[in-house]
């Protein structure tokens, strides 16, 4: 025994690798992120970061948002946010892709970089691009004084604590966490949310750390699915609405560190391609949580199990129809449609997690990835 290895072993508080830490401590991230933010019975809602911007953002027309990998997907997740409470129409966009093409933007732009490392070679020159057309730009960073937290002219840090595992989880949902709460306070700024809903939002934001903790108590059942798909070869990922960007975070999840193939799409889609896929070993995650698609998922679902797929459904608790139509559910605590996401990756990342160690892969160092990309 090295001090390093015992060093590391403290550093893990107990757990097998940092991945699963960090996948646990979310019910806390998740509070730090919402913490001196968020007071739901005083109906208290403030960035500290954007207070000198918050008319600007209320103002805008439109909000560019760029980020790389899973920061992108809580891009997209923010997409459906803001256009859904704030009514303010969202481009995301690939920083990798941005910053080589010549994007029209200029200083009525509002740009949005979101980064866990802030540190994103990427995300930094399409910072600096944006700037440079005279956009303004705000960060959604984890670690604090990092260059694209300099780079840009306000923003909000995450406090999701150190992240050490490669793949991202507590980062995500720190990220959503963030992009929630800016996105309610520029509807509430705007006048597009009624002062009922606002309430409502605050108050049911309050509960989602303890629901998180309700659903990684699920973490011995998403193990036993976990031992029957070990050895899987390809894996669909579906969703629609705020969960089309949990399906795409959900499949990036199990290729970087199980090395299992995976897509995610928009169910819709599937009749479109991924559907010549289906036989009986293709296992099929559905995001299907009683939302207003709910009736829509529930027919994708029976289109992929007339093709004898094999599905693992992801439900809202107390649901009486998915559960005899499918292989395999996790329930998820009922909450508000616009913070599903923040409760439905959650499943995603245990079913990951214990995929990658009965393969027995390198979970907190995947092979060919870093953790932050600072090279192009
Ligand atoms: C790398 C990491 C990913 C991360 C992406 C963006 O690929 O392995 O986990 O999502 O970079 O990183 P960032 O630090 O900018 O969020």
């Amino acid at each position: 025994h090295t001090l390093e290895m015992e060093l590391e072993a403290i550093e893990k508080g107990g757990y097998e690798h940092f991945m699963l830490k960090e996948i646990f401590e979310q019910p806390r991230s998740i509070a730090d992120s919402m913490r001196g933010r968020l007071k739901a019975d005083e109906a208290h809602l403030q960035l500290g970061g954007l207070r000198n911007y918050l008319d600007k953002l209320a103002s805008a027309n439109r909000i560019v948002v760029v980020a790389c990998g899973t920061s992108w997907h809580a891009g997209l997740v923010a997409e459906y946010l803001f256009e859904e409470l704030a009514r303010i129409n969202v481009e995301v966009e690939y920083a990798s892709e941005f910053r080589y093409r010549n994007p029209v933007i200029n200083e009525n732009d509002l740009v949005i970089a979101i980064s866990q490392s802030g540190e994103t070679a990427d995300t930094l020159a399409a910072i600096e691009l944006a700037k440079s057309k005279g956009a303004t730009i705000f960060g959604i960073c984890n670690v604090v004084g990092s260059s694209i937290a300099r780079a840009t002219h306000a923003g909000a840090y995450t406090h999701a604590g150190p992240e050490i595992g490669v793949a991202s989880t507590k980062a995500f949902t720190a990220q959503v966490t963030v992009l929630t709460l800016m996105a309610i306070a520029v509807a509430w700024r705007r006048g597009t949310l009624s002062e009922e809903l606002y309430r409502q939002l605050l108050i049911e934001l309050e509960t989602i750390p303890s629901k998180v903790e309700r659903v990684l108590a699920k973490a011995a059942p998403i193990r036993e699915i976990a031992s029957i798909f070990t050895y899987s070869r390809n894996f669909i990922y579906l969703g629609r609405g705020l969960n089309f960007p949990v399906a795409l975070e959900g499949a990036l999840k199990l290729k970087e560190i199980s090395y299992i193939h995976a897509e995610g799409y928009p169910a819709a889609e599937m009749k479109h391609g991924p559907i010549a896929l289906i036989d009986e070993d293709m296992p099929v995650v559905f995001l299907a949580t009683k939302d207003n698609s709910y009736d829509k998922i529930v027919s994708n679902i029976m289109e992929v199990k007339a093709r004898k797929g094999r599905v693992i459904a992801i439900v809202t608790e107390g649901d009486a129809l998915i559960p005899g139509m499918v292989d395999f559910v996790i329930e998820i605590p009922n909450t508000h449609d616009v913070l599903t996401p923040l409760l439905s990756v959650i499943p995603l990342q245990l079913l990951s997690y214990y995929i990658a160690v009965l393969r027995g892969r390198n979970v907190d160092q995947p092979r060919n990835l870093a953790k932050s990309v600072t090279v192009e």
